[in-house]
């Protein structure tokens, strides 16, 4: 039946992090407005999106906050200050996202450090130029099989599996 705006069962928030240009706020408006843009702006501060899922027959209202990767490399995303601010205080979810084109570095691993009791997904986003890939399925499945990472390949551009991840994520969360 109906259901207004603000009718949820439960918030849960997730954040989006990941170096600039791997598609994070594509897979965010992907997500939240089924848009995509090839020429999206690399985002500055961070914004967030909602959409509300149904999981178990409960109403589960996801604010997902996306970040600028430029700053990842000062290390805002994952050093104690971004733990102190208000919007991450009560994250319950994260996004560590990737392209096939990138081959995985230990900060993926910084993520399981500063939040050790969350769900992390390790997302290799872009799996639409599967010719280019550096970094193969089976290398990002051990990966995060090894830190405790859920893992999932998207593509923002063809829309495949990002509605899966999101809802992979909520799921472990609730
Ligand atoms: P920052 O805001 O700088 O951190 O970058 P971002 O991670 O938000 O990347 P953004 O979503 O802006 O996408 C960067 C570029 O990659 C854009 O040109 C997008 O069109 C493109 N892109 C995003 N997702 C995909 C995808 O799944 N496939 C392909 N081929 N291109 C994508
Ligand atoms: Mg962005």
């Amino acid at each position: 039946g109906y259901r207004a705006e603000d009718d949820y069962d439960y918030l849960f928030k997730v954040v989006l992090i990941g170096d600039s240009g791997v598609g994070k706020s594509n897979l965010l408006s992907r997500f939240t407005r089924n848009e995509f843009s090839l020429e999206s702006k690399s985002t500055i501060g961070v914004e967030f999106a909602t959409r509300s899922l149904t999981v178990d027959s409960k109403v589960v209202k996801a604010q997902i906050w996306d970040t600028a990767g430029q700053e990842r490399r000062i290390k805002l995303c994952f050093g104690k200050e971004v733990v102190d601010l208000d919007v991450f205080s009560e994250i319950m979810g994260i996004f560590a996202c990737t392209e096939p084109l990138q081959v995985l570095t230990t900060e993926e691993l910084w993520v399981r450090f500063w939040y050790p009791n969350i769900v992390v997904m390790l997302v290799g986003n872009k799996s639409d130029l599967r010719h280019l890939v550096a970094v193969s399925t089976e290398v990002g499945k051990s990966f995060a099989e090894k830190e405790s990472l859920y893992f999932m390949e998207t593509s923002a551009l063809e829309a495949t599996n990002v509605d899966n991840a999101f809802a992979e994520v909520l799921t472990q969360i609730y």
